[in-house]
This record gives structure tokens, C-alpha cells and sequence, in this order.
């Protein structure tokens, strides 16, 4: 998987189908040669380029005059000492400098993947599956290191990179900024495609040319955020979902964070990504090490779709963890908004009721159990359940849903704090906050100070004795507002600016205990739905609530983004009632199914108010989903008709083995008297014959017929209109 060529000292990094090669240069710096579609052969120096250049680019090298950083690709740059494009690191001295000269010093290739200390990652199972690059890096006045790391999948068609910025000297250091990478792409021919949006708005497909200059995206709120999602690709000009070359870059990491791509005036594309520098900054004792997160790349030369198919299949795999990431997730029935605050037992114990007869397998008691909580004003803390609402405990209601014969899950909201609790007025310096300022409320809520060792050790004792006082089986794990006054009681002044990084740190640490200690217990992240849906959740949860919009129509686009990097295994998809509760929208039943069942499927309304009829079809669509939940959670997806470009939208997912696949077809608005048309499925194989189920072409098809002249579009009376097919091989 790697390779090393002594003599010219040339890195080659190959996994599966990608090529990924750097060289050491003579004056020590590490230089980027090719990413993407895999080369072969150990010759691999005409890579390397250098072109002497006129007077305003500096010479980095006397005895070489056309060797300068500012025109070498490179792949971790910094400032200051002849490059004046984007660095991706900057070490404070104690004389105030940031000029620093970090060169080679050595490498080692070690089997496996050396795991991130307090930070989630990809991982392997078994050391044979990666190998893994070390690059140390010296600066020799200050005697700090740099270490880059790269792996590479024997696999998985992706590579991960970090870093390790490590003071090794005896003066104190400080960091301003501690990327974790960064690759300098030869040309500028590409556009950048990203996921941006905000709440009940989540991670729509963005895409624009790149010009030459800075174009970058970020988070400044604590979270990854509804607004950004910390994903960004090159595509080349005019690739399609099937064709052309894709660059995806993703962080696991779930904070603020910078991604963005320089195009520098030799039209080369510096692409880099890392925790925010913005408000950041880490004091380095002598000795201490800061690691930055991880960096999953992604090349695909089968476009966009190729790449989001390697992201999902690395994260499915080596990402999630635990016993339910192979396990096909259970249908459930939330009653937010079948209720919101106001519940008793008896409500729901109907709700449940009606949802075991429907075949439904888990009930999710949300928000609203604990504490005085009969509105958002109050009680995030007090973890211990509200008796007026139910009067027998948690204990009573959590056995009487097990009693009909389905599972129990419970809404928490760990990482908060009501001014209006008992936790509050105990420990009213818990939150996060800057003495002297006002403590911004966003939902009437503050934050934890998850920084904090105490404060961590608190969440992890409250929720694991709710969790162990009953048998809970799923957990909703929601955060509802973003950090302002982002500051700490405990960390002296020079460390302040650390209290963001920390919190992230002090959550991954309060994740890992509680979801590892409680190992049968699914666990579902959630941040005002997708306002933290990224790799570093995934890593601990290995589902994530897509989004607090259910409505079937918005839904297209928020699932068709989300899937350009997130396996569909890791969505919620919920029907919810109509009017729809965040648009006012009317759909119907079928297509408020049809658009959940592509996630993991479940209902959010009372389902014991509906009528005889739509009990039929909700049986219909349980029925449905449970006979194709693995080919929706395990499968290949294959988005075949966007959201964002027309009105509309399909996609679909076949399993591994080609033998079974599921489509989904979704016209937004009628057409008068519209174009007859076909549409053409994808993955399957053009050599096998499918039997297609359910929709209005049923009959057996040979796989060519199906990818080349495609399915006719269904005709539809009505706006909304949705149709699924099912394809089975036949011999
Ligand atoms: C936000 C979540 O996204 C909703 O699904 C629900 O759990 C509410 N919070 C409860 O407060």
C-alpha cells in the first residue's frame, strides 16, 4: 500500500483505486506530487516540477534558485519564510515571531492505523487492512515537530490524513493555527461543491467555479453546524454523478472548523481543512502535544456518485462502531410531534399501542419526561423524570411498551443547561460563559462547560443511572443551540481560547464512556436534526437525525445532500403529520413513505388518531421496510435525479451483490398534459434479469434494459405524487 523509493525519495500511497504521491525534497520540505486515479511503476520523479519564476517570487534555496515554497505544491505549507499563500499551521515564539522552518527528518511505515488520541477516526479491525505514514518534521530553533500522518486502505478507496504538532523544546509555544491538511492540485479547472444551509434547511448541494483567490467555508459556532457542513470537493469541470473526477474532502471532527481552496496566481488549487483558526489558539507547554483531527480524502473518477459510494462505504465500515453497525436498524415511533411537551402515560401508551399494531418495533419517548419540563424554558439538567407526567416513573412506562412487545427510547439532552434547574442554581458556573458578560440564551438554554472534567464526570454519572434504571434500548442524544461567550471558569486567561476545542474534546470523551458502557443501546445524535450531522458523531453514534424538516418535498433535497457523504445507514427519516409542522405543506401518506423509507425508517405523529384506511398503508409501508431495510441500509446508493435540478428527484440502492435493489421516483409538481419520459437506473447488472415490482412497469427486465433505456416515467395526477419500485434478480 506504500511504497518508498530511496533515491528519490518518493512516497507512493495506493489504495484500491487511488494514487496519492509526495516527495521529501532535497532542501527537506514535503512536496505533493499526484492525487487520484491509481498509477502504477516506482518512477515517479517527473512528477516533480520546478520553474524559475521573476523577482516577486523568493528563492527558498540559494543554490537553487527556482526551488521556491511559493510555487511548490506542497502538503503542509506554512507562512512567513517564502510562501505567501495559506498556510496550514503558524507556532507562536515566546519573542512574538511566527517564522519557523520546519524540514524533514525522518519516516516510518507502520502497519494498521495508530488511533487519535481522545478524537474519533477511522479505524481498522486488524493491522493487515492499512498501513500508515509518518512524516516528522523538525523546526531546530524551537525543537518542535510536526508529524504528518497519512493511511491508506487495503479496502477503501480513501486515505486519512492528521497531524501532530508537538512542542519538543523547553520554551512554551503557542498555536495560531493547527490545520489538518492541506494539498496543493495542479490547475484550476475544477468547481467546488459544498453542502450549505441552516435549520430545517440542511446541507443543499452548492456549486460554484473556482476563481483565482480564496474561497472557503467554515464554523464559528461551536458546531459543525446547519450552515456548513465540514465537507468540500473539487469536481472537475461539468462532472456528472456517473462521470468525471471528484476530490472529497471530509472532517471528523464535529466543531469549528475552516475548509476552503486557494487558487494561487499559477493557477494551482491549495485545498486545506482544520479546526478554525478563528478565536483558536493552544498553549504548548515544553513537551506537549496537540493533535488535530482527521481528514478522510476521497478521489472518485466515477463522479460525484463514486465518490459519495467510497465515503459510504469506509464510514459504514470503519467508521461506526459497535454492535448495531452491522445490524439492520428497528422501525420506530417518536411522539414529539405527536405531542410535543404535553403527554401523559396514557397518550403514550396509545401512541405505543398503535404503532405495535401497525408492526412498529420502538417507541421514543422525546423531549419533555424530566425535571418541570412543560415548555423549552426549563429543567435541561435535571435528569430525573417529571412525576406529575408520569406518575410511576420511567421504571412503569418503559415496561408497559415492553409489555405490547416493542422497545423503549429515550430524548436526552446531555450537553445543556436550563437557568431555570436545580443543576443551575447549584452550579451556576457550569455553563459556558465570560465573567462579567451577558450569558446569551438561545432556547432559553445555556450551554454545559463540557471543558471541564467535573462537569463531564456529571453527565456521565446522571445519564448512565437513568440509562441503567431501565431497559432503554435507544437513546436520542439532541443539542439545541450553538456557543456565544465562549469562555471557561477553569482555564487561566492564556488558555481561553482553547474552551471551543476543549468542549469538543470533553463531548468525545463523555460520548465514548456512555455509548461504550451501555453497548446495547442504540444510539441516535441529534442537533435541532442535522445541525451536527458529521463524521466525528458518527464515530461514537451511528445514526444521526437528518434533519427537524419532514416534510416529504424538503426532505428530497435535504437527503440527497446529505447523502453526497453520509451513508444512508446513518439518516433518520420519519413520516410526520400534515400540514406538515415546518412548511404548512399537504402530501400524501405514500409519498411522505416513500421518501422515509430511504433512511432509517420510522413515524413522528399519533398514530393512534389515524383513520382505519391509513393504517392500512402504514402496515403496508412497515411491511415494505422491513423486507428492504438491508438493501436501503447496506446497499449501494445511486442518486439518479436531483432535487436541485429539476422537479424530479430519484434515486435508489442495490445491494452489494446486484441481486436486489430498491427505487424511489418523486415528482414535485404536476405537469399539465407533461413530457412522456424515461429515466435509467444505475448499479445494477447489465448481465442479470430483474423481476421489477410495485409501480407501473411490473415485469422482468434484463439489468442492460434497466441501465441503458431505463423505466418510463409514471404518469401522475397531482402535485407530490411518488412511486417505489422493487427489483429482485431472477435466474
Ligand atoms: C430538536 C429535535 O431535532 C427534535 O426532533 C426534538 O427532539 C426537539 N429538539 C425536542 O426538544
Amino acid at each position: 500500500m506504500i511504497t518508498y523509493n530511496e533515491e528519490t525519495r518518493i512516497f507512493h500511497l495506493k489504495s484500491v483505486d487511488t494514487s496519492y504521491v509526495l516527495k521529501i525534497t532535497d532542501q527537506g520540505h514535503v512536496a505533493h506530487l499526484y492525487w487520484g486515479r491509481a498509477i502504477d511503476g516506482t518512477d515517479l520523479n517527473h512528477l516533480y516540477q520546478l520553474n524559475i519564476r521573476p523577482s516577486f517570487t523568493p528563492s527558498t534555496d540559494m543554490d537553487q534558485l527556482e526551488y521556491s515554497l511559493d510555487t511548490l505544491q506542497q502538503e503542509l505549507p506554512a507562512y512567513g519564510d517564502s510562501d505567501f499563500r495559506s498556510p496550514a499551521y503558524q507556532f507562536q515564539l515566546p519573542n512574538g515571531s511566527t517564522v519557523t522552518n520546519f524540514l524533514y527528518e525522518s519516516h516510518k511505515i507502520v502497519s494498521g492505523k495508530p488511533q487519535l488520541d481522545g478524537l474519533p477516526a477511522v479505524y481498522t479491525e486488524d493491522d493487515a487492512e492499512a498501513q500508515t505514514l509518518l512524516i516528522t518534521l523538525r523546526d531546530e530553533l524551537t525543537n518542535a515537530a510536526i508529524v504528518l500522518s497519512y493511511s491508506v486502505f487495503r479496502d477503501y478507496a480513501a486515505i486519512t490524513r492528521s497531524v501532530q504538532y508537538r512542542n519538543e523544546g523547553s520554551d512554551v509555544l503557542k498555536l495560531n493555527r493547527a490545520l489538518s491538511m492541506s494539498v496543493d492540485m495542479p490547475g484550476y479547472q475544477y468547481e467546488m461543491l459544498q453542502l450549505s444551509g441552516t435549520w430545517v434547511r440542511e446541507r443543499y448541494v452548492h456549486r460554484r467555479k473556482l476563481e483565482p483567490g480564496m474561497q472557503s467555508i467554515e464554523s464559528r459556532r461551536g458546531a459543525s453546524s446547519h450552515v456548513q457542513n465540514p465537507f468540500l470537493a473539487l469536481v472537475s469541470e461539468g462532472a456528472t454523478e456517473q462521470h468525471g473526477d471528484v476530490y472529497g474532502i471530509n472532517f471528523v471532527y464535529s466543531g469549528n472548523f475552516i475548509a476552503g481552496v486557494e487558487v494561487d496566481p499559477y493557477l494551482h488549487s491549495r485545498m486545506f481543512m482544520g479546526i478554525n483558526p478563528f478565536d483558536f489558539n493552544w498553549k504548548l507547554e515544553a513537551g506537549a502535544v496537540f493533535q488535530a483531527p482527521e481528514v478522510v480524502l476521497v478521489h472518485s473518477y466515477e463522479g460525484i456518485g463514486g465518490m459519495s459510494r467510497r465515503f459510504h462505504d469506509l464510514y459504514r465500515n470503519r467508521l461506526t462502531r459497535g454492535e448495531f453497525r452491522d445490524k439492520v436498524r428497528p422501525i420506530l415511533v417518536n411522539n414529539w410531534e405527536a405531542t410535543y411537551f404535553n403527554f401523559n402515560e396514557e397518550k403514550i401508551a396509545n401512541i405505543a399501542q398503535a404503532g405495535k399494531e401497525l408492526g412498529i418495533e420502538l417507541f421514543v419517548l422525546d423531549d419533555g419526561w424530566f425535571g418541570k419540563r412543560n415548555d423549552d424554558t426549563t429543567s435541561l439538567g435535571d435528569w430525573y423524570v417529571d412525576r406529575n407526567k408520569l406518575p410511576n416513573g420511567l421504571g412503569s412506562i418503559v415496561q408497559k411498551v415492553r409489555d405490547l412487545g416493542m422497545q423503549f427510547g429515550l430524548w436526552f439532552e446531555p450537553e445543556m443547561i436550563s437557568p431555570d434547574s436545580d443543576l443551575y442554581r447549584n452550579h451556576p458556573d457550569w455553563c459556558l460563559h465570560v465573567e462579567g458578560r451577558r450569558r446569551t440564551q438561545a432556547r432559553q438554554q445555556l450551554i454545559l462547560d463540557l471543558s471541564r472534567e467535573d462537569v463531564q464526570e456529571y453527565i456521565i454519572s446522571t445519564i448512565s443511572d437513568v440509562l441503567a434504571s431501565a431497559p432503554i434500548t435507544y437513546v436520542k442524544w439532541d443539542m439545541n443551540r450553538n456557543m456565544t461567550e465562549i469562555g471557561s471558569a477553569l482555564l487561566p486567561a492564556d488558555r481561553q481560547r482553547e474552551t471551543a476545542h476543549r468542549y469538543m474534546l470533553g463531548l468525545y470523551r463523555v460520548m465514548e464512556k456512555i455509548t461504550t458502557s451501555f453497548p446495547h443501546i442504540l444510539f441516535e445524535s441529534c442537533s435541532g436534526g442535522g445541525g451536527r450531522f458529521d463524521a466525528g458523531m458518527l464515530y461514537y453514534m451511528p445514526q444521526t437525525w437528518t434533519s427537524d424538516n419532514s416534510d416529504a418535498i424538503s426532505r428530497l433535497k435535504i437527503q440527497y445532500g446529505t447523502s453526497l457523504v453520509y451513508p444512508v445507514s446513518s439518516m433518520g427519516a420519519h413520516v410526520s403529520a400534515v400540514p406538515n409542522h415546518q412548511v404548512n405543506r399537504m402530501t400524501s401518506l405514500e409519498t411522505r413513505g416513500n421518501v422515509a423509507l430511504s433512511g432509517n425508517f420510522g413515524y413522528e405523529l399519533d398514530l393512534s388518531k389515524f383513520s382505519d384506511e391509513e393504517k392500512d398503508l402504514v402496515r403496508q409501508q412497515v411491511e415494505l421496510y422491513k423486507e428492504i431495510r438491508h438493501v436501503v441500509q447496506f446497499g449501494d446508493f445511486y442518486r439518479l435525479l436531483s432535487p436541485f435540478e429539476g422537479n424530479e428527484t430519484a434515486w435508489m440502492f442495490v445491494t452489494k451483490d446486484k441481486t436486489e435493489a430498491f427505487v424511489v421516483y418523486v415528482k414535485v409538481l404536476q405537469e399539465p398534459n407533461g413530457a412522456i419520459g424515461r429515466f435509467r437506473l444505475q448499479g445494477l447488472d447489465p448481465n442479470k434479469s430483474y423481476q421489477v415490482f410495485e409501480g407501473q412497469d411490473s415485469g422482468v427486465y434484463s439489468g442492460d434494459h434497466l441501465l441503458y433505456a431505463g423505466l418510463s416515467v409514471p404518469r401522475f395526477y397531482g402535485d407530490f405524487q411518488s412511486c417505489v419500485y422493487r427489483l429482485k434478480s431472477v435466474e
